[in-house]
């Protein structure tokens, strides 16, 4: 999978997809990520990329014509299955977005920054709306960092254990059972003596057991 990422600071995207899984999935050739910097295709003076709002307030916005002039470019060059806007009135991304998106295509993705993107860009060429969750961030950056791993970590072939990311919290709408490593007995305490007991379907039922109870307590919404 291929995904274009724009920004006006690609500084901020340097370091989440240069280590651990991320960098393992570009090593092994399935997954390639672009930085794109705005300010390279702007038109304007200096690398002006953004400009005060029509009708007064506080914010600048970032103009049409540098996203424009980008867009058209990287879809000169490739297809995508989606242009997503990383932007806090978006749909709230949730892992079942991040199943189908990890298996439908090539991705380009804008970052926002200060008031946002000129309606006019929204409207021509963005496909999908997403936002990380109901708190608003300084720039759609570290909202696509999140969207990327999410989706870079499904691709099949990246995890090296196929079946780790099926046992992930939300893969079946319960949340992940809790999980211990040695030693068995921690300043008194002691692992759940289900885990140790050898027995593979009297550990699935405890680890089911458990995930439902912890979806009951802390998650109830997810149960309906
Ligand atoms: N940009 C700023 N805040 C955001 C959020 N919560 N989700 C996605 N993009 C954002």
């Amino acid at each position: 999978m291929r995904i274009d990422i724009i920004s006006v600071v690609p500084k901020l995207l340097e370091s989440p997809f240069a280590h651990s899984i991320m960098k393992r999935a570009q090593d092994k050739g399935l997954l390639e990520v672009h930085c794109h910097d705005l300010r390279a295709y702007t038109p304007y003076k200096q690398g002006q990329v953004d400009d005060y709002q029509f009708g007064g307030g506080a914010g600048m916005v970032i103009m049409p014509e540098p996203l424009a002039i980008l867009i058209d470019k990287l879809q000169a060059e490739h297809s995508y299955a989606a242009i997503i806007f990383m932007t806090p009135d978006g749909k709230t991304f949730n892992q079942s977005m991040a199943n189908r998106l990890s298996l439908g295509g090539d991705l380009m993705i804008l970052c926002g920054h200060y008031k946002g993107i000129d309606q006019r860009i929204r409207e021509k060429y963005i496909t999908l709306e997403l936002s990380v969750g109901d708190y608003v961030l300084s720039g759609g950056e570290l909202a696509a960092a999140i969207v990327v791993d999410a989706i870079g970590r499904l691709i099949p072939g990246v995890l090296n254990d196929e079946t780790s990311a099926l046992s992930d919290s939300f893969q079946d709408n319960l949340l992940a059972p809790p999980v211990y490593t040695r030693p068995a007995d921690f300043r008194g305490m002691k692992v759940p003596q289900e885990l140790m007991s050898g027995n593979h379907k009297l550990i699935d039922e405890w680890r089911y057991n458990q995930s439902l109870q912890r979806t009951k307590e802390r998650r109830p919404d997810l149960l309906d």
